[in-house]
Order: C-alpha cells, then sequence, then structure tokens
C-alpha cells in the first residue's frame, strides 16, 4: 500500500564555502532573498506540498536555523506592546509551520551521511529530501508535491531533474535514463553518476535538489564506500538503489536557483524582488533605469561625481 508522503529531511549541516566570508559566522540557508531566509521559502515548499514533520540535519554554527523556526517571546511582546499587529503575526507563523526535529551532522561527510542522521526518526516510511540552498519557484504546483504524485503512482523512489547547459552537468549527479512506456516527464533510472565531465555524462539531466526516498535508501546508504574526500554521497546510493529496485526521474515544472552559489543567489534575489507585489513594479523600474544613463538623484542613490 502507498501512503501519503509527510516526513522532510533538509539537510542543512554544509560549510557553504562558496558563500564565504558571509557564510564564517551565519549558515548560508539564513540568506535572505529580499526579507525571508533562504531555508523558510524551502520549509514553506515542503508545507504546501503536504509534509507535516520536518527535520533539520544541522551541524555547527547553524543555530540561527533553529532560533529561526522557534517562538520568539521577547520579540512577540515587544511586537504586541508597539501593536504591530502584521508583523506579529508573521513572527508567529513562523514557528507554527509545522513539527521540527533538529539531529547533528558532526563533520559534513557528504549528503548521503546527512541523511542517514534522519533515520531513526523517518522509521519505515517513504521520505523527501529538500536541499537547503535550492530555493524553487513554480505559479503551478510546488515542486515537491510534483514529485511526491509521481511517488504515489509508482510507490518507487523519485528524483527531480531538469535538462542542464553542457557547461553545467559535471557539478550535478547525473541520471542515465532508460527509455520506456512511461509518461513523458518521468522516466525510469539506470544509474547515476556524480558530477561526471561531460564526454562521460549519460545525458544531460541533473538531479536538482528535491527527491523522494523509500526507507530501503538507508541500507544502501550504509553500504556505500566513501568518496576521495571522505564523503558518503547519495548519488551512489542511488546508483546501487536503482539496480534493485525501481528508481523515477521526475522533468519537474518550475524555476530552480542554487542559492549557494553566488551568482544562483543573485538571480534569486532579482527574480523574486521582480515577482513581489509591494516591491516588483518600482524595482522594475530602477532596473531598466540602470542601462545608462543611470539617474542616481532620482532613486535616492548619492553621486559620485562632485
Ligand atoms: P552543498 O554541497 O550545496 O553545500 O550541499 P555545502 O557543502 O555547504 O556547499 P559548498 O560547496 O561548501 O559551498 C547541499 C545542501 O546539503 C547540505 C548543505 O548544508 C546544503 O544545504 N549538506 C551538505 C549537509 O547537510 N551535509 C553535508 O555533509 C554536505
Amino acid at each position: 500500500m502507498v501512503h501519503k508522503v509527510k516526513k522532510a529531511i533538509l539537510p542543512v549541516a554544509g560549510m557553504g564555502t562558496r558563500f564565504l566570508p558571509a557564510s564564517k559566522a551565519m549558515p548560508k540557508e539564513m540568506l535572505t532573498l529580499v526579507d525571508k531566509p533562504v531555508i523558510q521559502y524551502i520549509v514553506e515548499e515542503a508545507i504546501a506540498s503536504g509534509i507535516e514533520e520536518i527535520i533539520m540535519v544541522t551541524g555547527r554554527g547553524k543555530n540561527a536555523i533553529e532560533d529561526h523556526f522557534d517562538r520568539s517571546l521577547e520579540l512577540e511582546h515587544h511586537l504586541e506592546k508597539r501593536g504591530q499587529k502584521i508583523e506579529l503575526e508573521k513572527v508567529r507563523k513562523i514557528s507554527d509551520l509545522c513539527d521540527f526535529w533538529y539531529v547533528r551532522q558532526k563533520e559534513p561527510l557528504g549528503l548521503g551521511h546527512a541523511i542517514l542522521r534522519g533515520r531513526d526518526i523517518i522509521g519505515d516510511d517513504s521520505f523527501a529530501v529538500l536541499l537547503g540552498d535550492d530555493v524553487m519557484y513554480s505559479d503551478r504546483e510546488p515542486v515537491l508535491m510534483q514529485l511526491i504524485e509521481t511517488h504515489l503512482q509508482t510507490n518507487a523512489s523519485v528524483v527531480g531533474v531538469q535538462q542542464v547547459a553542457d557547461s553545467e552537468i559535471s557539478k550535478y549527479g547525473v541520471i542515465d535514463p532508460q527509455n520506456g512506456d512511461h509518461p513523458p516527464k518521468t522516466v525510469l533510472v539506470k544509474g547515476l553518476v556524480e558530477k561526471p565531465p561531460l564526454e562521460k555524462a549519460p545525458s544531460k539531466l541533473a538531479v536538482l535538489g528535491r527527491y523522494i526516498l523509500t526507507p530501503e535508501i538507508f541500507y544502501w546508504l550504509e553500504k556505500v564506500e566513501r568518496d576521495q574526500k571522505g564523503e558518503i554521497q547519495l548519488t551512489e546510493g542511488l546508483n546501487m538503489l536503482c539496480k534493485e529496485s525501481p528508481v523515477y526521474a521526475h522533468d519537474f515544472y518550475g524555476i530552480r536557483y542554487d542559492t549557494g552559489d553566488k551568482l544562483g543567489f543573485l538571480k534569486a534575489t532579482v527574480e523574486h524582488a521582480l515577482r513581489r507585489s509591494d516591491l516588483g513594479n518600482e524595482f522594475r523600474e530602477y532596473l531598466s533605469s540602470l542601462r545608462p544613463p543611470v539617474d542616481r538623484r532620482k532613486h535616492g542613490l548619492g553621486s559620485l561625481e562632485h
């Protein structure tokens, strides 16, 4: 019998070296897109997809994430006293989003290792994994919900994929798809390769930050050998799993932003700001004015000219 997916693991224990120095004393998952931390967008996607319990895999220096999803009585009291009702509601809503569990990954030994840390809480249920720096935007169903629907149809593990440019392939886990009589957006996976050079990539379909996994994955992750960096890769666990049980790739509808990467973060910031009803129009006008000549005074910016 196929059960609904109610639990999700969010690994947030990585070092965020691509975002130094910002990530030295602050988790990169707490960087904000306009006024909301990256991790809150991801939690909201999970909840909108039917997730009820979230297991955060955290590490040293990640306390700000725990605090963000906890109640802040002092702040609530302060806002109440000042009559700032809208702000008060926003702050309260965050801690009421769902049930959170926190488990520690003492050393960042890879995504596979991080997921193994959630094993006891997950138990025998299929579960979702959402990477803590991949933000998705969809104007239809949330991306995770699309994957859950494929899982409910197939009763198998499902990885979210999209086609990426040749120059990007070597940054991702890439699937070897089997052509068959499956719906066009969903394909059976024959194998996966982690960060292949372009000439060795089995396809252009990269795994992008969203997974639905059956609990069998834990058995295979225990068997994965550490790579040259001493890490346990989820890609290798999935590669083993797909030789024994069906694993599907779902080419999801939506835009994915890699906010752990500087350029990806900038793109996410600009596009999220442009979509905001309170800021979008003014921000769009400002951006178009940046094409020379820039009228800095009109936008309340100082001038460098004397
Ligand atoms: P990344 O590889 O993007 O994160 O992992 P990183 O290792 O922090 O990044 P760089 O390369 O050093 O800049 C994707 C997600 O998985 C988590 C990260 O926190 C991130 O949200 N992760 C990664 C873990 O929880 N544990 C790990 O051992 C590795």
